[in-house]
C-alpha cells in the first residue's frame, strides 16, 4: 500500500469503485409497447420502404445543397461529422466505470472534438461520460443520469471521507477536484456546473449545492479551517468548521470565487467575481469584493 493509499485510509482495490444507476432505457420500453406491430407485415413493409425513400430523398438534397454552396470540402467535413458522431454513439453505449466501460469511453473519444464539445456524449445514455483521464479514488460517488465529467476531473477520499453525490444532468468542465475526509461530504443538485479549475473539498462538514447553480472558472469551496492558536504550529493544530457551506439554487457564482465554512448564498444570488465570502448572503442579491457585501438586490429577489 504506498504512503498516499495509508494516508487515504484506502485499500488499493478500493481505489476505483462504482456505484453507477443504470436505470433501463426508455428506448427500450418504447420498443415494448403493446399495439407497435398491430399492422399487417405487407403494409407495414411497404410504409417502412417509404420511409427509407423519403430519408434518402431529404438526404440527397441536403448534400446537393452543401455541395453548392461548399463544394467537396464541405460534404466530406459534413460526411467526417456524421462518422465520429455514429462511431461516438456506438461506443458510448458501452461506456461505464468498470475496466470494459473505460476502454469503451476511451475508443469514443478516440478523433472526437475537445473539452466543453463532448458535453452532449453525456446527454446519449443515462449512464453519462466520464472522460479515461477522470480519477475516482473514492469508495462513495453516486452520479446521476446524464452527468458529464471532463478531463482530469478527481474525487479523492481521504480517512472517513463521506459520500459526493451529483445529481442528474450536472456538467464538471475539467480539473475539478472533490475531495472528503473527517465526515465532510460533497452533493450537488440537478444541472448545476462546475466549471473549470473549481475545488470543493469538504472536511468536518459538508458542502452542499442547489439545483441550476453555475459555478465559473477557479471557485473554491472549504467546508473547514486550520486550527490558528497563537504559538502552536499551524500543522499540528487540529482542523475546524463553522459548519457546512449552502448554495440554494440557481445561483450563480463568477470567476474565482472563495466560499469559506459556515457560509449560506441564498436562491438566485450573483457573486461577482474574485469575492471571497466570509457572510450568508441573502436570496437574490448581488454581492462583490472581499469581503462580499449585498451590494444590490437582483429582479428576482
Ligand atoms: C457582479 C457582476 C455580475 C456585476 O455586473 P454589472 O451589474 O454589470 O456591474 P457593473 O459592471 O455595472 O459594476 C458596478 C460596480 O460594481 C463594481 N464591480 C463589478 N463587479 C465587481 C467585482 N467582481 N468585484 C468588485 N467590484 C465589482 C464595479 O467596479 C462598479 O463599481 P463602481 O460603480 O464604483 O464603478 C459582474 O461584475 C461580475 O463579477 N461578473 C462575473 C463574470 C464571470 O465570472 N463570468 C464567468 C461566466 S461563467
Amino acid at each position: 500500500m504506498s504512503e498516499f493509499q495509508e494516508a487515504a485510509g484506502l485499500q488499493p482495490q478500493q481505489s476505483v469503485t462504482q456505484h453507477f444507476s443504470r436505470p433501463s432505457s426508455t428506448k427500450w420500453q418504447g420498443r415494448m409497447c403493446p399495439g407497435a406491430f398491430s399492422e399487417e407485415p405487407d403494409m407495414l413493409l411497404n410504409k417502412l420502404s417509404f420511409s427509407w425513400f423519403l430519408r434518402l430523398q431529404r438526404l440527397w438534397s441536403h448534400y446537393w445543397t452543401i455541395w453548392r454552396s461548399d463544394g467537396m470540402e464541405g460534404v466530406l467535413w459534413r460526411a467526417k461529422n456524421i462518422l465520429v458522431s455514429i462511431w461516438v454513439r456506438f461506443w458510448m453505449r458501452f461506456a461505464g466505470l468498470n475496466r470494459c466501460g473505460r476502454i469503451a469511453t476511451r475508443l469514443a473519444v478516440w478523433g472526437a472534438p475537445p473539452y466543453r464539445a463532448r458535453r452532449y456524449f453525456a446527454s446519449l445514455y443515462p449512464h453519462g461520460y466520464v472522460a479515461p483521464s477522470a480519477t475516482i479514488y473514492h469508495t462513495d460517488v453516486r452520479l446521476g443520469e446524464h452527468v458529464f465529467i471532463g478531463d482530469r476531473v478527481v474525487f479523492f477520499q481521504a480517512a472517513h471521507g463521506g459520500r459526493v453525490e451529483l445529481g442528474d444532468r450536472v456538467s464538471v468542465f475539467g480539473d475539478v477536484i472533490f475531495e472528503t475526509g473527517q465526515g465532510g461530504s460533497i452533493t450537488i443538485g440537478a444541472g448545476s456546473r462546475v466549471h473549470r479549475g473549481c475545488n470543493l473539498i469538504a472536511y468536518l462538514a459538508p458542502i452542499q449545492i442547489g439545483c441550476d447553480v453555475g459555478m465559473a472558472q477557479n471557485c473554491t469551496f472549504h467546508s473547514y479551517n486550520h486550527g490558528i492558536a497563537p504559538g502552536e504550529p499551524i500543522s499540528q493544530q487540529p482542523l475546524q468548521t463553522k459548519g457546512p457551506i449552502v448554495i440554494d439554487d440557481h445561483a450563480w457564482l463568477g470567476i474565482g470565487v472563495i466560499v469559506l465554512s459556515g457560509v449560506r448564498i441564498g436562491k438566485g444570488a450573483v457573486i461577482g467575481a474574485g469575492a471571497v465570502v466570509t457572510n450568508d448572503i441573502p436570496d437574490g442579491a448581488i454581492a462583490v469584493g472581499s469581503p462580499a457585501y449585498s451590494w444590490r438586490r437582483s429582479a428576482a429577489s
